[in-house]
Formats: structure tokens, C-alpha cells, sequence
């Protein structure tokens, strides 16, 4: 009869899991213990970013992205990303800490730090933006606010657009501004001028913008930052992979409110950062600090959820031109704010910049009074604030 496998086989894993990020900042040894010899618990990976990095470079969809990132690869690995609901995990020996604290060998400490379903929702959405690192954050808030304060110190400005969600809005006026942030605010279409300028650390702009859905030209905003040394950073909510491709556009990092578009169930909360790896790795550094880190069983939620990314915003984005088209028919309608109908100022710069016109329509229907009556006869729609 087969001897019965040891302990330690029987809880190793195959080689199909993700490795961690390998800038570990978590445990600095200034002597380190002198052990020998150790293992790990996750070994390993063969993901689908490795295969996109293989001998014969794979080029997919986002599509097919959406449904095949994240998802482990190898002999016998599970069909869906197994949820790893642990805070800690164990090291085989002091060698294996040392290891570790190198940043070598794929092994997990601490799950503020990092944990392998987080990492696999991180490889998905860095694959889906093109990006070569992402981290991902308990919100979109906690994504943004981890950015701002790993890529600006106390006496740098941030160049910023006027048409920002409210909440980053609030960030740079009422918080950053008490650690010496400054905030210099341009309108979307003089961002470029702004940038031009110098002088800034960093360029924050969002396209399409809320409310209005104004389009930014984001090639030139982010070669403009580029050229006067600063860092761009776009928060693209509004618009998901599918539709506009920042990093292609030349944006250093993208942020997303993964909360929306990406997660697609209004049942969770969480924020992504994507980009440059160098920018990345530091914004990560910062949110192991701050802690505002996603849960893993919000990951594997994320992952589930971009399962079906590209059905949904395909027909997000077509329901919300009928529906932009219909309300700009209605005589009751004053006015309807959507990039990918002609009457829309930035149409044509949506048309060269985006794969679809994405899934928020703005309209107005004239007077306060009007909206509030249209807002409480509504019966199908939710009265309701997120997209
Ligand atoms: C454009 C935009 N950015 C950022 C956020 C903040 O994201 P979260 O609510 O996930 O913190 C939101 C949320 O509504 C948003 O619409």
C-alpha cells in the first residue's frame, strides 16, 4: 500500500497559483536569523499574464481577457479562483522569512501585505487594462487616496480638472490640502494649456467627465504631463477597458471605482490603480500602510463578476445610446448630454478616442421642479446614486 503523503505534500498546493508582487517592504531583517534550507506554501504560477509574456506572445480581446484572467492554469488547477480566507499564511522556517523579506521564491505573509485571490483580481484587471502592474483597494476612494499620497509630497501642486467626481474633489480640497498639497484646477478643455505649464507633480483628470460627459483628449493630456515631467493619472470609471484604453493612450496609471462598471453587481465596493510598474509598486507600498486593501472574498466576487464584463457593457453602451436618442426626441426633454450622439461637443474626439460611448446618459428636463416630479414618478428605474 502507498504510503500515506506527508503532511507538508498534502497542504502544498500545484503550481498553479499566483505569486505575489515581489517588492516586499513588509519585514526589513537590519540581521537576519541564519537558518537553512525552507519551502513555501504557494509555489509557483502560470497565469495568464505569464502566457501573454511566453515565446509566442497570445494577443486577446478584452473579452476573452475578461473571462480567462485571474483564473488558475496547470495539471489539475480548479476552474474558478479558490477564495484564500486567511489573514496569515505559514513559513516552513526562518530561511523561508528571510526569503520572504527579500522579496524571493512567491510566498505570502500577511494578507494586508498581499493574498493570492487579491492578486489573481489584480492580474485580471492589470491584463484587461494592458497594464503591467495593478493594485487593487477596499474602494475607489481608498485607490485614489493611496495614488495621491504615494506620487505627491507636502509642497508639490497636482494640476487637476474641475469636472472631478466629488468625493476626489473633496480629497484634494479638505484633506491633502492640510499636508501641503496644492490644487491647480483647469476646465477639461484647457488641461493641456495647464499641463503645458509645469510646475505640477501631477496631472488628475477623468474623461468622460461627470456630469456633463465632456471627452478629454487623453493622448495629448498625458504627452503634454510626460513632457513637463509629471505623472498623469485618469480616473476612467466612466469608461471601462472595453471602451477607452488610457495606458495605449499614454496615461501613466489608470484608476478605477472598481465598485461600477468592472465589479457590475452593485454589490461590492473596490478601487483599482493600474499603470507603469515603477508607479505601481509605489502606490502599493503606500497602501500596505494605509490598509485600505481589498478582502478576498470581494476579489473573487470582482473576478466573477468580470466574467461577464464584456456582455455587459456591450449592451450598457447600446441601451444608453437608444436611450440617449429617445430622450433627445422627446419634446419634454430640454437637453441630453451623451458623447456618442452628434449634438455632443467632444462627438467627434469620442469617435477617434473610444471603442463605444460607455453607459451614463445626462439629460436635463429644464427646471428643478420638473426633475424633482420626473425623479418620484419614476417606477422601473432606481432612484438611486451609482452607475
Ligand atoms: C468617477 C468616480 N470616481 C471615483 C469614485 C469613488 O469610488 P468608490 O465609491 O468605489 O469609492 C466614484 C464613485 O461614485 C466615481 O463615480
Amino acid at each position: 500500500m502507498d504510503a500515506a503523503p506527508s503532511m507538508s505534500r498534502s497542504v502544498r498546493t500545484p503550481g498553479y497559483w499566483y505569486p505575489p508582487p515581489t517588492r516586499h517592504e513588509a519585514l526589513q531583517f537590519s540581521q537576519p536569523p541564519d537558518m537553512t534550507s525552507g519551502g513555501f506554501f504557494f509555489s509557483g504560477v502560470s497565469g495568464l499574464n505569464a502566457e501573454v509574456a511566453g515565446d509566442r506572445p497570445r494577443r486577446m480581446k478584452v473579452a476573452t481577457i475578461s473571462v480567462h484572467a485571474g483564473t488558475p492554469e496547470g495539471p489539475n488547477a480548479p476552474l474558478t479562483t479558490p477564495v484564500v480566507q486567511s489573514t496569515t499564511f505559514r513559513f516552513e522556517n526562518a530561511e523561508a522569512v528571510q526569503r520572504y523579506a527579500r522579496g524571493e521564491g512567491g510566498l505570502y505573509m500577511y494578507s494586508r501585505d498581499e493574498n493570492p485571490t487579491v492578486r489573481a483580481a489584480e492580474e485580471a484587471v492589470a491584463a484587461l487594462e494592458g497594464a503591467e502592474s495593478c493594485v487593487l483597494f477596499g474602494s475607489g476612494m481608498g485607490a485614489m487616496t493611496a495614488a495621491l499620497m504615494a506620487l505627491v509630497s507636502g509642497g508639490d501642486e497636482v494640476v487637476a480638472a474641475t469636472a472631478l467626481y466629488g468625493g476626489t474633489y473633496k480629497l484634494l480640497r479638505d484633506v491633502l490640502s492640510r499636508f501641503g498639497v496644492r490644487a491647480r484646477m483647469a476646465e477639461p478643455e484647457a488641461l493641456v494649456e495647464a499641463c503645458r505649464r509645469g510646475g505640477a507633480r501631477l496631472c488628475l483628470f477623468e474623461s468622460p467627465t461627470n456630469p456633463t460627459l465632456r471627452v478629454v483628449d487623453i493622448e495629448a493630456v498625458a504627452r503634454t504631463t510626460r513632457g513637463s515631467g509629471a505623472i498623469s493619472l485618469i480616473d476612467s470609471t466612466f469608461a471601462p477597458p472595453l471602451v477607452q484604453r488610457p495606458l495605449a493612450l499614454g496615461v501613466d496609471l489608470v484608476m478605477h471605482s472598481a465598485t461600477k462598471f468592472l465589479n457590475g453587481h452593485s454589490d461590492h465596493l473596490c478601487g483599482a490603480i493600474a499603470g507603469r510598474k515603477d508607479l505601481v509598486e509605489t502606490v502599493r507600498g503606500v497602501a500596505r500602510k494605509l490598509g485600505a486593501v481589498l478582502d478576498a472574498q470581494v476579489a473573487y466576487d470582482l473576478l466573477r463578476g468580470l466574467k461577464t464584463f464584456a456582455l455587459r457593457v456591450e449592451r450598457q453602451c447600446a441601451s444608453a445610446l437608444q436611450v440617449a436618442r429617445w430622450l433627445e426626441s422627446n419634446g419634454a426633454v430640454k437637453r441630453v448630454w451623451y458623447p456618442g450622439l452628434p449634438s455632443h461637443p467632444d462627438h467627434d474626439l469620442a469617435r477617434r478616442q473610444m471603442n463605444g460611448f460607455g453607459g451614463m446618459v445626462t439629460f436635463s428636463v429644464g427646471t428643478r421642479e420638473k426633475a424633482f416630479r420626473f425623479w418620484d414618478r419614476l417606477k422601473l428605474v432606481a432612484r438611486a446614486a451609482s452607475l
